[in-house]
């Protein structure tokens, strides 16, 4: 059985059922009846979030425990969400085909197998689509909570500045952030890139933060990040567009 069948058994679900916090702050930018492509999408958490929003939602993974797993969560929510068991390293990704691409802790690729995902996850995008990837910085092995052990799996933002340099950065965020998803728990450190291939240019660059668990980034506007102390105190501070 492979490594990710093995963790996917069992009845809970590995990262939860609900969907990753920075996907769900998406919402505003998605639009009933647009394509998504969730990849590499696990027990299905984000494809049925994604599903429920009323997108048309393409959940793929090498698992299929995992996309079993997907399959009843869709099945439980009266969503519809379509399956297909694929090893990305050897895929054939579709071209122009959807609205939406999602990459949500994608890091299992070291440098030679990321530029072939990045490449694909360009690629299945329509014109003027939208991706939104999060990911993991080296600083999180430190941490010890969760994510590859493996440095060069992980991203940091010139990595990233460099592979998406033929699009429209629209946010690029840096931080510290407690993530609390299925049995991940603790003070991890976040690196968000949102790419959108539209006609916006506005880059957000943070610096580090030094947040502390159950802080909270909000990001509030395209060109704006605010911060927040646990239990809803008054915001700290902004961080305006670099
Ligand atoms: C950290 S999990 C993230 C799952 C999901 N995106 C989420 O946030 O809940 C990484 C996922 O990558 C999948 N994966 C690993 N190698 C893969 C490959 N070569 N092709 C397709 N999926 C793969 C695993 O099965 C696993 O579901």
């Amino acid at each position: 059985m492979s490594f990710w069948d093995e963790r996917y058994q069992g009845e809970a679900y590995l990262f939860g059922e609900a969907p990753n916090a920075f996907l769900a702050r998406q919402a505003p930018r998605l639009t009933p009846g647009q394509s998504a492509l969730a990849v590499a999408d696990g027990e299905g958490r984000n494809g049925v979030w994604l599903a429920e929003q009323g997108l048309s939602v393409l959940s793929v993974d090498a698992s299929s425990v995992a996309q079993a797993k997907a399959a009843r969560l869709a099945e439980a929510r009266g969503v519809s969400l379509e399956l297909a068991q694929v090893d990305l390293s050897t895929w054939d990704w579709p071209q122009e085909q959807f609205d939406l691409v999602v990459g949500i802790f994608i890091q299992f690729a070291g440098p030679e197998l990321r530029t072939q995902l990045f490449a694909g996850l360009k690629g299945a995008l329509k014109p003027g689509g939208l991706l939104l990837l999060e990911g993991y910085r080296p600083e999180q092995i430190a941490y010890g909570t969760g994510g590859p052990r493996t440095p060069e799996n992980l991203y940091t933002e010139d990595l990233l500045r460099t592979a998406f340099a033929d699009f429209e950065i629209l946010e690029l965020a840096a931080y510290d952030a407690a993530i609390e998803e299925g049995a991940t728990r603790g003070n991890a450190m976040e690196f968000i890139i949102r790419d959108d291939t539209g006609q916006t240019r506005s880059v957000i660059q943070t610096n580090e933060l030094g947040l502390t668990v159950g802080d909270r980034v909000v990001i509030t506007q395209s060109d704006r990040v605010r911060l927040s102390r646990a239990g809803g105190a008054a915001p700290v501070r902004d961080l305006v567009r670099a």
